[in-house]
């Protein structure tokens, strides 16, 4: 048998030659830093050192280390770190942490690299680009990532341990953070899914005995609904739990099943059609998924549309009138046009997973889940358990932006396997389930038209969207058109259209990136036609008061001042300067509480919320440590966990706003309860009062409710309420059926994108981003400022790259890997500034909300009026892609 030496200590190597070095990595030592994400190279987060080499543990036969040396993240460092470790976690280059062990080893090999050749020269962003270039971080923390290796190779983390904004970033640096992928029960079992590769079928037979025969198989269920169909390629069928994957998937293919072949409608255009094949009959239709965090509205079906949806309309007829009399009049200023954007995958790095056993009559779920409270009671509303006997935890969580909030089906598989079984089981997707069938960002067409009067007023507005849900329903695009741009008229109509495709899930800010990509253009346009500054205009029509100071901040900007007029440059690289505003809902969920404990001296606080990379525990812990005059680091914050008081979950914004105010609360109560248990008062002078108070403290606890809102100031209201009758009860079916919040005041956004066009090859790079933001308050500056970047990242991914293939005769998702589905890398990240604009939600206990959703919203649109800006030319479609703007300079279609 031959051995490795791994951080070294010598370790024996399966003879198999077909065990990836990954798997023995992560499977057989536990050493679970190291992660496992595409599975091809693509991504960088299973990397190793390999005789002091960076390699893709991934790729190689676990063979290859025979008589080497390995290193991964957990022998980085060691007990005081790597400057690489320290300078990540000093300047928070990383938020949910699936990633970061990736790039730590890389970072580390650089750092030794340059060290040796260049001492403590500061490397550029191109130096630190090439050297990252293999590894990839969905939440887009790469801002930060530049400034923590280029400080590390400069020596600036050379001495002693520094603190770190983000109170679980040692966990995170040193691979110690423990994901549901990560967790393994003594006996734990691997399941596996079989999936339709028809995309229509009614299964008429299946048979898993085949596969309960094969030895190591424990366990084989079906998981077919009751009406025995698939409805899109990828619909689970049935499930297996075996000894390894390896059994599992043999046992999978062992399945036998008959279906009758149904014909079957494929994405926008063929679902539309009059004669295309219905994919849910009326009686079917609670089978179709949702791609909205709230319940959307009622909307009647015809065929595979359902809409319009359009309660937020005003004087929608009026609007229409006053649109076809312009047309007719060929009046220049009314601006009509169709925007098409393109499926987003969320792509988080780590998978949809969740491990689960039974003990007795108890049941216990890791799940890589964004509503760890939300999620338990729902399981034990299903399987009739009582709510004590359901626990769902998360410690960390790889990314989630939205898709993780509800009960899926890798939690149902494993739930009933383990029954099955009677042993805890696993089931996590793979990158080709994770890129296909867990959700995504539906695709759009947007028809808008847009009537600026004579005197340069909004006169009417019509927004048009049929959104491309699969199967799945709930869009919410038009309507958001509401909320800014009073005009006389508005017609809004909403349309689901749904295919036998995969449904989609809800993705930060559900409607509102679209919306904003077809809008926000129409807005420029008409600033165009009106020879208006692009910012005077919205300054103008939107009297937002929070907007108002960011278009001002927006216009001071020496960017904006110093653009060329629209299409004034000739040459083949052109630079062009965008703007376009975004806005989000502020939302707050009834309910949420915590527990502030004094247990044995330890100050713990405690709460049934999670952490997807947002920095709650931060949060929390900086809220208190700010009340108390401590470090963050003395507070234990327990969180991730369904037995502790009811949180909040991780959606729609609303962690920060819900579970700020009841720690304010508790921390007055906490704070009385100290005093008056205390045996005596604080030394004369002491300059921690509250340290000595609580070491000294006997156990205690408080808890608090997150309390109603304070009076907003005059002019501030809920935007549901302006919108009207529908905005009420819109807000009411919110409040009672997603126990959601929507409160007065709008978390807003301003962004202003410099783009660089190639004119013959048809690249766009964004070479300088800003982001205005007023969200109120800041409970975690740094982390704030991370997640900005991070959701601007994203929005340029969304603008440039992103886009799910399908093939259009067989429902098959052919951009199903990494490789295939491009998202943002290092060097597409420009330099980005971000201004918080910290007024306007005063009346929020704590002052600020969510930044999650609404900083991703504009910044597509920016892009694509910055390179109109630079071009000439309005591209009308996303991703923009080399060929679309090649086409487009050229006067025809791409392809
Ligand atoms: S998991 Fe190995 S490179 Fe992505
Ligand atoms: S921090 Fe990089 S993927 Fe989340």
């Amino acid at each position: 048998m031959s051995t490795m030496t791994i951080n070294g200590q010598s370790r024996p190597l399966p003879d198999d030659a077909d065990a990836l070095l990954v798997d023995v990595i992560r499977e057989q030592l536990a050493l679970t830093g190291t992660k496992l994400v595409c599975g091809s190279g693509v991504c960088g987060a299973c990397t190793v050192l390999l005789d002091g080499s960076p390699v893709a543990s991934c790729l190689l036969p676990a063979q290859t280390a025979a008589g080497k040396t390995l290193t991964t993240v957990e022998g980085i460092g060691g007990e005081k770190l790597h400057p690489v470790q320290k300078a990540f976690m000093a300047h928070d280059a990383l938020q949910c942490g699936f990633c970061t062990p990736g790039f730590i080893v890389e970072a580390a090999a650089f750092h030794a690299g340059w060290r040796a050749a260049k001492r403590t020269a500061t490397p550029s962003r191109e130096d630190i680009a090439a050297a990252l270039s293999g590894h990839l971080c969905r939440c887009g923390a790469y801002d930060n990532i530049y400034r923590a290796v280029a400080d590390a190779c400069a020596g600036r983390f050379d001495g002693e341990y520094v603190n770190a904004p983000r109170i679980e970033a040692r966990d995170k640096v040193t691979g110690a953070a423990r994901y549901t992928v990560d967790i393994r029960h003594d006996g734990q079992l691997e399941g596996a899914i079989l999936r339709s590769a028809a995309a229509h079928a009614k299964i008429t037979g299946l048979d898993v005995a085949p596969a309960r025969a094969i030895p190591g198989v424990a366990a084989a269920i079906s998981l077919l609904a009751e009406d025995n169909m698939v409805r899109y390629v990828g619909a689970p069928i049935a499930a297996v739990a075996a000894k390894d994957r390896r059994t599992a998937l043999a046992a999978i293919a062992a399945i036998r099943f008959s279906s009758e072949t149904l014909p079957a409608a494929i994405g926008l255009d063929a679902a539309r059609r009059a004669d295309a094949p219905i994919v849910f009959e009326k009686a079917s239709r609670k089978y179709a998924g949702n791609v909205s965090e709230g319940g959307g509205s009622p909307a009647s079906w015809n065929g595979n549309v359902r809409g319009p949806s359009a309660a937020f309309s005003k004087k929608g007829k009026r609007a229409k009138a006053l649109l076809a009399e312009a047309r007719e009049r060929r009046d220049p200023l009314l601006v009509e046009a169709t925007f098409r954007a393109a499926t987003q995958a969320h792509a988080s790095l780590e998978p949809h997973a969740a491990v689960a056993r039974f003990d007795g009559d108890r049941l216990t779920v890791h799940i890589s889940t964004q509503a760890v409270h939300e999620v338990s009671a729902k399981l034990s509303k299903r399987y009739k358990l009582a709510h004590d006997k359901v626990r769902v935890i998360a410690e960390h969580v790889g990314g989630g932006f939205g898709s993780k909030g509800s009960v899926g089906m890798e939690t149902i598989a494993a739930i009933e396997l383990a029954r099955a079984a009677n042993a805890p089981v696993r089931v996590a997707y793979d990158r080709e389930e994770e890129l296909s069938v867990a959700g995504y960002r539906p695709a759009a067409e947007i028809k808008v038209g847009l009537l600026p009067s004579a005197q340069g007023d909004l006169k009417a507005l019509s927004v048009t969207a049929h959104a491309d849900t699969g199967a799945a329903t709930n869009s919410t695009i038009a309507a958001l058109a509401r909320l800014i741009y009073p005009a006389e008229a508005k017609e809004l109509a909403d349309f689901d259209v749904i295919s036998n495709l995969p449904p989609g899930a809800p993705f930060r800010g559900p409607g509102g990136p679209p919306m904003a990509f077809a809008l926000e253009q129409a807005v420029d346009e008409a600033a165009l036609r009106l020879k208006i500054d692009p910012i005077s205009l919205r300054k103008r029509w939107d009297p937002d008061p929070n907007r108002q100071r960011l278009y001002d901040w927006a216009m001071s900007l020496d960017v904006w001042r110093n653009r060329t007029p629209a299409a004034a440059q000739s040459g083949r690289y052109r630079r062009g300067v965008g703007v376009a505003t975004g806005y989000w809902l502020y939302l707050w969920q009834p309910g949420s509480s915590i527990e502030l404990a004094i247990e044995g001296g330890r100050f713990v606080a405690k709460t049934a919320v999670q952490d997807i990379g947002t920095g709650t525990r931060s949060v929390i812990a900086g809220t208190l440590a700010k009340a108390f005059d401590l470090e963050p680091q003395d507070i234990e914050v327990r969180i991730g966990d369904s037995s502790l008081p009811q949180g909040p979950g991780s959606g729609g914004s609303r962690v920060t706003a819900s579970i700020v105010p009841p720690t304010l609360v508790a921390i007055e109560k906490l704070k009385a309860e100290i005093l008056r248990s205390a045996a005596r008062p604080p030394a004369a002078g002491s300059n921690a009062p509250w340290r000595e108070l609580i070491a000294a403290s006997p156990d205690l606890s408080v808890s608090a409710e997150r309390p109603k809102d304070h009076r907003p100031a005059s002019g501030i209201s809920s935007p549901l309420r302006q919108a009207g009758f529908m905005g009420i009860v819109f807000g009411w079916m919110l409040r009672i059926f997603n126990h959601m919040v929507v409160g007065a005041g709008v978390p807003s956004t301003v962004q202003v994108m410099e783009v660089e066009v190639d004119t013959w090859l048809g690249h766009v790079r964004v070479l300088n981003a800003f982001a205005g933001l007023a969200i109120g308050k800041l409970a975690a500056p740094v982390l704030a400022r991370s997640q900005a970047a991070g959701s601007v990242i994203q929005g340029i991914g969304y603008a440039l790259y992103e886009a799910r293939e399908t093939d259009a005769r067989t429902g098959h998702v052919l951009s199903s890997s990494m490789e295939d589905y491009r998202i943002p890398g290092i060097a597409d990240m420009p330099r980005c500034e971000v201004h918080f604009d910290e007024a306007g939600f005063d009346h929020v206990p704590g002052g600020g909300v969510g930044i999650g959703e609404v900083a991703t919203i504009p910044t597509s649109p920016a892009i694509a009026n910055a390179v109109c800006n630079a071009i000439g030319v309005r591209l009308t479609e996303i991703p923009i892609r080399p060929d679309r703007i090649v086409a487009a300079l050229k006067g025809r279609a791409a392809a």
